[in-house]
């Protein structure tokens, strides 16, 4: 079983992306052919600071190992340049225009945007090439990538009809609770690394008194009953879905044995400090030793290469080039 996923480091990490993400790659009993990387090329489809992409992949790679996945399993898209660029060019000339243009993440991002990069529209196409490049059976992801691996399985068949058989067909896999972590000071919209307002986002490196802090002030409402209620109390469902998720377990079960949104609160804040305090002290050592985070590095994108690159071949040979 080959298990593939990405993370790109538009931002600094958070916690929406740890538990709808990291902690599930962190998951597994054994790693088989799992791969996972930080996509650094994805966070280039619009304008953004070369040096500050350059910190946060390695922030982002750090917390990955940080988390508990074998640095090993951990490549940079980067490091992989030629393979990944190379099949996503491929892939461009077997997706149509009008597949790409559908995206929903697209048309979000391009809205009312001047100057919209044409990486922006064919960045799923590279994300189709991440995914078939490395094998992948099966994509962990958070709800708004599930479309993105669907035009990866579509992009897989037409290839292997046209062309040949050589790609596995990927589904996405979405983790059951989790899923969707909400803004803490807006729980209407995702917790995201762009929130300008930081108040809602809790980021992997803050301090645990600023983490205090921002849990303290999360938005519930003025019932006092603590609920699995999306929809009603979305505040305190969120609140709910990150102990839940903390904890693995149930979260409507969960929310039933709370009694105040007190209690609920220093339930959550003990949760979250005491899951990241071991990974923030890993990161910051990491970080502090930028030879042994290269060595980790180059190691990895060896390791991803070596696999990698037969598939590349065979789809070249098929698709008349090379
Ligand atoms: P990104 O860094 O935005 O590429 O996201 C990395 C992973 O985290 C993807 O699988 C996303 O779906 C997931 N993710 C990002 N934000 C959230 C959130 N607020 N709740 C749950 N998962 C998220
Ligand atoms: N686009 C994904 C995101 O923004 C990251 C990503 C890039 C990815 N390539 C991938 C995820 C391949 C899974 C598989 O979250």
């Amino acid at each position: 079983m080959i298990r593939f996923s990405g993370a790109t480091p538009s931002g600094r990490v958070h916690l929406g992306n740890y538990l709808g993400a990291i902690q599930h790659w962190a998951d597994r009993a054994e790693y088989d052919g799992d791969l996972y990387f930080v996509s650094d090329l994805h966070a280039m489809t619009k304008r953004y600071s070369p040096a500050q992409l350059r910190v946060l992949t390695r922030e982002l790679h750090a917390t990955l190992i940080a988390s508990g996945i074998p640095a090993d399993r951990i490549f940079v898209q980067s490091d992989l340049l030629a393979e990944h660029a190379s099949l996503s060019w491929i892939l461009e000339c077997v997706c149509t225009f009008g597949e790409a243009r559908r995206m929903t993440q697209f048309k979000e991002k391009s809205k009312g945007e001047n100057g919209v990069r044409l990486g922006l529209l064919t960045y799923p196409t590279l994300m189709a090439a991440d995914i078939l490049l490395h094998g992948a059976q099966e994509v962990p992801v958070g709800d708004d990538q599930r479309q993105h691996v669907e035009l990866a399985r579509s992009l897989a068949r037409r290839f292997n009809t046209e062309y040949g058989e050589v790609f596995t067909v990927p589904r996405a896999v979405t983790p059951p609770v989790g899923a969707r972590i909400m803004d803490l000071a807006e729980p209407s919209r995702k917790m995201a690394k762009s929130s300008a307002e930081a108040v809602g986002t809790i980021f992997l490196r803050d301090e645990p008194e600023i983490i205090e802090r921002k849990i303290s002030r999360a938005v519930t409402d003025s019932s006092g009953i603590v609920r699995y209620a999306p929809e009603e109390q979305p505040g305190v469902t969120n609140l709910v879905d990150i102990l839940a998720t903390i904890r693995r377990e149930n979260p409507r079960e969960l929310a039933e044995s709370i009694t105040g949104y007190a209690e609920l609160k220093r339930m959550v804040t003990d949760a979250v400090l005491d899951r990241l305090r071991p990974i923030r002290k890993t990161v910051e050592e990491l970080l502090a030793d930028q030879a042994e985070l290269d060595r980790l590095r180059a190691n990895a994108a060896e390791l991803a290469a070596e696999r990698a690159r037969p598939r590349l071949h065979a789809a070249m040979q098929l698709a008349g080039i090379g």
